[in-house]
């Protein structure tokens, strides 16, 4: 079982059309045909679009990613015309809202990994390779890779797992010249921001991008570098051999499995709402994330 646990119900604005509930946010288009993808406080776990929002979280997310597409300019062109409210729209898109560049997506998950974790890991430990691509010995939880690596997934719907695929299985679906392309912008983008975030204390341990065409040109698109797309751990707390503590959505997680939630991650039932202390303690983390990265103070 997995999917939203409350189906929101989008919000309409004159002059947009509503085209897409996401996991996390709305999309509509507007007259000239551009994309307003607006950014809620939803967040997911387990395959589950939780009953409870994290207060500022959608708005975090964004200015995140804003600051992100530009570190990024000089490597990738991204999706992003604007930043203003549609008129009609409620005051609380503000800050939340992107006008973007409508592209043709591509249906792959460009991930990047720098270091070994998560389904990577698990794939590690039975096969000594991560989508296919052979690895050393000796790697255990958390350990940097000797090199960044492309492990690409096709994109789930709503509810489902995103299942990791090799390279040559990218390279059927979308073409041998679009898989390449694919993979030297992942890798590009994941090393960038991998430097810039070594600088200010956090390592940038795995990351997904999604990319889509402009006609001939390729352009980042999507949110980049969040907590939610990416595995962001403090530096001065990395230890492999464990699981890393990380910018995300850890206590969420954590509380779900626990007893306390009273739930059943492989039951029937939805996962219940969150508890007070859960919701700030997580707040709390993408407002770190945020601050630690840009070096400037949330607001
Ligand atoms: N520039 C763009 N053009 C068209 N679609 C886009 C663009 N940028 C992002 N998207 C799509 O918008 C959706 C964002 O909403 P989100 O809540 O993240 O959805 P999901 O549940 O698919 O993760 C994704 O399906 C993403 O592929
Ligand atoms: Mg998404």
């Amino acid at each position: 079982m997995s999917g939203f646990v409350e189906k929101p119900e989008p919000i309409q604005v004159p002059g947009l059309v509503h085209l897409h509930t996401g996991k996390v946010r709305e999309l509509y288009r507007n007259e000239a045909g551009d994309l307003v993808m607006v950014a809620s406080d939803r967040i997911s776990a387990y395959d589950w679009v939780l009953p409870t929002e994290i207060p500022d979280k959608g708005r975090v997310l964004t200015q995140l990613s804003l600051w992100w597409f530009d570190q990024l300019a000089d490597l990738l062109p991204h999706h992003v015309l604007s930043t203003e409210v549609p008129a009609g729209a409620p005051d609380d898109w503000a800050g939340r809202t992107l006008v973007c560049k409508s592209l043709n997506m591509v249906p792959v998950e460009c991930v990047a990994r720098g270091y070994l974790t998560g389904s990577g890991l698990a794939e590690y430990n039975e096969s000594r390779t991560v989508c296919g691509l052979a690895l050393p010995e000796g790697l255990v939880d958390g350990s940097e890779l000797p090199a960044p690596i492309f492990t690409p997934a096709t994109k789930a719907a709503v509810g489902e797992h995103d299942e990791n695929v090799s390279y040559e299985e990218v390279a059927r679906q979308v073409g041998a010249d679009t898989a390449a392309r694919l993979r030297q912008a992942t890798l590009a983008a994941y090393s960038r921001a991998r430097d810039v975030a070594r600088e200010r204390g956090i390592i940038l341990a795995d990351t997904k991008f999604e990319f889509g065409f402009d006609g001939e040109s390729l352009v980042i698109a999507d949110e980049v570098l969040t907590p939610d797309s990416s595995r962001f751990w403090p530096a001065e707390q990395w230890e492999p051999g464990r699981a890393q503590p990380s910018y995300d959505k850890q206590y969420v997680r954590d509380w779900l499995t626990s007893a306390e939630s009273g739930w059943d991650r492989r039951g029937e039932q939805p996962p219940p709402p969150l508890p007070r202390q859960v919701v700030d303690a997580t707040r709390a983390k993408y407002v770190e994330a945020y601050e630690r990265l840009t070096g400037t103070a949330w607001s």
